[in-house]
């Protein structure tokens, strides 16, 4: 689509939550390539305060910059209605953490945490913002989901988990929505660069196929209208397709197999 049809569908203005680093961050510089106007949310102000005046400086980009924390109840209501005045036309639901390890070793307040960012924010903002852009009779909402969302993943079970409800979520609302103007995405990124790898202690050399946060935003701002689903990595969704194509049993033993070796 080019820039001006998608900047006449889906904007002017774009949220972006999670937007201090990773996929968010490379959201927002794609969207204000493309001429949007920018709601910028995550906790770290100072990072989306240094975005914004980059943005500012490279395109002319107008950010308005909301705190939230995403972990608490109350976060989605704050954002709705600190956004009542701006004209979004897409939401990007961005915001998200992973937990890796066995089961029973991690904190169980973080895995609460892990839900209400990645799955309470996500489907209340979606609540909110839906009549919002129906109303407009345009607009589209990004899950940010994951490849690992497509099946329970050994030792990192509670994360796949928090992102197969994300996939639910966006095929559900996909289907809600179709015909009403508004355009559902989600999207399954495979590993990508960010500060992802690193606060889970991962170290990102070890990984294969590692994408750009701005190669994932871009393809999926080019795919907006295409849902339900969206895998930028061909790499890591035939390695799931492989998997998927696998009995069940078969395919999570092997994984567990892989990660028990440090795979
Ligand atoms: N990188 C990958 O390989 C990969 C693969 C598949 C899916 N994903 C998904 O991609 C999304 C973005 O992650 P990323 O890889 O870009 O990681 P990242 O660099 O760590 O970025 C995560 C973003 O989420 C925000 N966030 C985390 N906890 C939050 C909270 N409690 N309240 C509000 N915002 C919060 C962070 O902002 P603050 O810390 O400033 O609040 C940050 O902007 C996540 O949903 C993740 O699950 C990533």
């Amino acid at each position: 689509m080019a820039p001006d049809e998608l900047l006449e569908r889906y904007g002017p203005v774009a949220l972006v939550t999670g937007a201090s680093s990773g996929i968010g961050w490379g959201f927002a510089e794609e969207l204000a390539e493309r001429g949007f106007d920018l709601v910028l949310s995550a906790r770290r102000v100072g990072r989306l305060e240094q975005l914004a005046e980059k943005l500012k400086a490279d395109h002319g980009t107008n950010s308005l910059i909301i705190e939230a924390d995403l972990a608490s109840a109350e976060a989605p209501a704050q954002l709705l209605a600190e956004t009542a005045g701006a004209d979004i036309g897409l939401v990007i639901s961005n915001a998200g953490f992973g937990l890796k390890g066995p089961h029973q070793a991690n904190d169980p307040a973080t895995m609460t945490d892990m839900i209400m960012v990645n799955c309470n924010a996500p489907m209340q903002l979606a609540h909110g913002f839906i009549p919002r852009l129906t109303q407009r009779g345009k607009g589209g909402i990004v899950f940010t989901s994951s490849i690992e969302g497509l099946m329970g993943c050994p030792y990192s079970s509670a994360y796949s988990a928090t992102k197969a409800l994300v996939i639910a979520l966006g095929e559900g609302l996909w289907g809600e929505l179709a015909g009403s103007g508004v355009d559902v995405l989600t999207v399954c990124p495979g590993a990508t660069e960010s500060e992802a790898a690193e606060k889970q202690g991962i170290d990102i050399a070890m990984l294969t196929n590692v994408m750009t946060a701005r190669e994932v935003a871009s393809i999926v701002l080019d795919n907006l209208a295409n849902g339900p689903t969206c895998f930028p990595s061909a790499h890591y969704k035939a390695s799931f397709d492989q998997l998927l194509a696998l009995p069940r049993r078969d395919a999570l033993a092997a994984m567990a197999q892989g990660m028990k070796q440090g795979g």
